[in-house]
């Protein structure tokens, strides 16, 4: 995979999920990566006139790729959190999030995360939805996937009786995939911010966080968040 043409002969390995609709997936006719972290980090290597080398894999990895300097990029919709700034740097925020919770359409027993003592909460592994729970809901008995489309399976199901992820990736499915069988009840939990990721100390962050800032004032941002989230 290629951001286009570079003159500067760099390229850089770029870590990304491989299935968070609608930021990374795979596109089965192109046999490409797609999505807004992918649209956003291949302006950002024009801009910056870096090539890239996109390898996708499963969101823990790319957290542990970067804290041992196997990539030299991650974006794979990850939390700027205090405990991962201690060991993988960050660009400046590129995405507003939040957390929030889907139940099956016809429930009528959680309304909000009030609801949740008693009930199975399923969740990925290794996100900032696991810690939020672990540390807001110890009466309910969390579930963790190793990927969330298997959470939102058993959602479907009824193995579990709620989910709870990031705003984007749910509101995304039940309006796509799980139209008219799931539905987002309560408020966005506990707002967070997307960054890209680096190995600490990486010399890439401020010509990341310059092409970013380009991309801004220049409405390249806009049109790529236009083109995934708008309506
Ligand atoms: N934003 C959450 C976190 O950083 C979940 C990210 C999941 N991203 C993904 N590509 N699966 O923990």
């Amino acid at each position: 995979d290629s951001s286009g043409d570079s003159d500067s002969g760099s390229k850089y390995t770029v870590a990304t999920d491989n299935n968070f609709v609608p930021f990374e997936s795979m596109n089965e006719d192109t046999g490409k990566m797609e999505g807004f972290d992918m649209d956003l980090i291949r302006a950002i290597a024009d801009e910056a006139g870096f090539d890239i080398d996109i390898q996708s894999m499963k969101f823990d990895g790319v957290v542990a790729g970067m804290q041992s300097d196997r990539f030299d990029i991650g974006i794979a919709g990850m939390t700027i959190t205090d405990k991962r700034k201690e060991t993988i740097d960050f660009s400046d925020p590129y995405y507003d999030a939040g957390l929030i919770i889907a139940v099956q359409d016809g429930n009528n027993d959680i309304k909000s995360e009030d609801d949740l003592a008693g009930k199975k909460v399923g969740t990925r592994s290794g996100t900032t939805s696991e810690d939020y729970l672990d540390k807001n809901h110890p009466d309910a008995e969390v579930v963790t996937f190793p990927g969330i489309v298997e959470a939102y399976m058993d959602l479907q199901s009824g193995r579990v009786d709620a989910v709870m992820y990031d705003v984007p990736n749910v509101k995304y499915y039940v309006n796509h995939d799980a139209k008219g069988k799931l539905k987002t009840v309560g408020d966005v939990l506990q707002g967070e911010q997307y960054g890209i990721a680096f190995p600490k100390g990486s010399e890439l962050t401020p010509d990341v966080n310059d092409a970013l800032q380009t991309l801004i004032d220049n409405g390249k941002y806009d049109d790529i968040y236009e083109k995934w989230f708008g309506e």
